[in-house]
């Protein structure tokens, strides 16, 4: 017997063919079982007749329990009213291991029971379509830059120093070395690696000890930072709307079926075409005033803010020139004011707030030292990074992408715990 995958049964119409997979779902009525199967590529229901196989194997069509493996053989019908527009005409059932007492039933449970069951949760129908909108996401990252000449380059996981300020900082013992940090950012070696290759992305892992307690929060999270010698701020966000653009198009074209499984309304994301709005945080807090936000110059914005900031604009919004102070030491500041600094944040609609924080590099060494120190961070750990400034230093620019906030707006999650496998936060390190 042919053995396939759900995916393909519209190769099969008309003949006889075997599934293997886990039992969704399945109900009965007099003479005819209902299975439905799953097996990663799809659903597709098998009706089992009475009449068509041995009483046995009917018989136990009814007593194997959700998600039980199975093996089903059956013949390939079209069924437009049935999910996938397939159905099985049953002729052979093997229970490969039956399952007892699965403990995420068809009810509601609450998100704690969830999220300790999340080895098992990956398995409904809505965190499938999850985890392939986010693999079709981080394809859709890859082409972007691959066809554009840019070369993935991967930075260290284990590092010697912080990127963005002490306070997230996981540490780690480091055999005679002392301590080592888990990497806050891999953008110190996309520099260096600019400098090397012109244009280059990292695409990896990153850790944030986080104290926060929110939505848009994760300890461990992935993040795409593209680097771009002889590139400027304009240049920067030139890039960002072109990569955002690109990214959320494709999902829509290619991935409209998952997005219907999640019910997502696709209307705001249609419109994630270019020209983004570009305005500046001075612009910015005008606006927080005109709604009555009792915001000071030079704080920095937060989730409730941004949400006011971008509800002014019907696409994503980038933010440009920020107040010095509250940007990182590598930040180039603007020649027209020096209190600020050459940064770009790009805020989601809908309330899903920043999504890509980017700037101008500082490139001039002495400025460099003296943000350093401005800073209270040890010299000696970036004496490499410096190098960068002291051997053929050139403008350049780049921005950080973070995968988890991109797909929970995409998907139109309420929290960034369903957009990767297994989540980590403050609370959480399993399973
Ligand atoms: O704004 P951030 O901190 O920027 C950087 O790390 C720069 N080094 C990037 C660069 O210029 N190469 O982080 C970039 C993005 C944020 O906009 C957000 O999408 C995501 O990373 N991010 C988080 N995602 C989930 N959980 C967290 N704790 C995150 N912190 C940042
Ligand atoms: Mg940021």
């Amino acid at each position: 017997m042919q053995k396939i995958h759900i995916s393909s049964l519209k190769n099969y119409v008309g003949q006889e063919v075997t599934l293997q997979g886990w039992l969704f779902n399945k109900r009965s009525s007099g003479k005819v079982r209902f299975v439905i199967l799953r097996d990663g590529t799809g659903y597709v229901q098998c009706v089992f007749f009475k009449g068509n196989l041995d009483e046995e194997t009917f018989d136990l069509a009814d007593k194997i329990g959700q998600e039980s493996s199975i093996e089903i053989t059956g013949k390939v019908k079209e069924e437009p009213r049935a999910v996938g527009g397939f159905e099985l005409d049953g002729t052979g059932l093997q229970v490969i291991q039956d399952a007892k007492d699965y403990p995420i039933t068809p009810k509601d449970h609450g998100i704690e029971f969830l999220l300790d069951n999340r080895h098992l949760w990956l398995r409904s129908k809505k965190q499938v379509a999850i985890m392939k909108i986010r693999h079709r996401v981080v394809k859709a990252v890859r082409d972007f830059f691959d066809e554009r000449g840019f070369t993935l380059m991967d930075p260290p996981i284990l590092t010697p120093n912080s990127v963005e300020g002490t306070s997230t900082l996981f540490e780690t013992p480091y055999f005679d070395l002392g301590s080592a940090f888990l990497t806050q950012s891999g953008q110190l070696y996309a520099e260096a690696g600019a400098m090397a290759l012109g244009k280059v992305y990292t695409f990896g892992p990153t850790f944030r000890a986080e104290k926060s307690k929110t939505r848009r929060h994760l300890t461990e999270f992935w993040m795409i930072e593209p680097e771009v010698a002889f590139a400027d701020l304009n240049d920067d966000m030139d890039l960002a709307e072109e990569f955002l653009e690109y990214v959320v198009q494709t999902i829509l074209k290619e991935k409209e079926e998952e997005l219907k499984v999640l019910e997502r309304d696709t209307t705001s994301l249609q419109k994630v075409m270019k020209p983004f709005p570009r305005i500046s945080y001075d612009e910015a807090v005008e606006i927080l005033k005109k709604n009555d936000v009792n915001f000071e110059w030079g704080n920095d914005f937060g989730g409730g803010d941004e949400t006011i900031i971008s509800n002014q604009f019907d696409r994503p919004v980038m933010v440009h020139r920020y107040p010095a102070e509250v940007k990182a030491f590598y930040m180039k500041r603007d020649p027209e004011n020096p209190k600020l600094a050459l940064a770009v944040d790009v805020l989601a609609p809908e309330g899903y707030g920043e999504i890509i924080g980017g700037s101008q590099r500082e490139d001039d060494l002495d400025q460099l030292l003296s943000r350093i120190k401005e800073h209270n961070l040890p010299q000696e750990p970036f004496e490499w990074y410096l190098d960068l400034r002291r051997y053929g230093s050139v403008p350049h620019s780049g921005f950080g992408l973070g995968l988890e906030r991109t797909v929970s707006w995409i998907c139109g999650l309420d929290h960034l715990r369903e957009s990767i496998p297994f989540p980590r936060m403050i609370y959480r390190n399993t399973p």
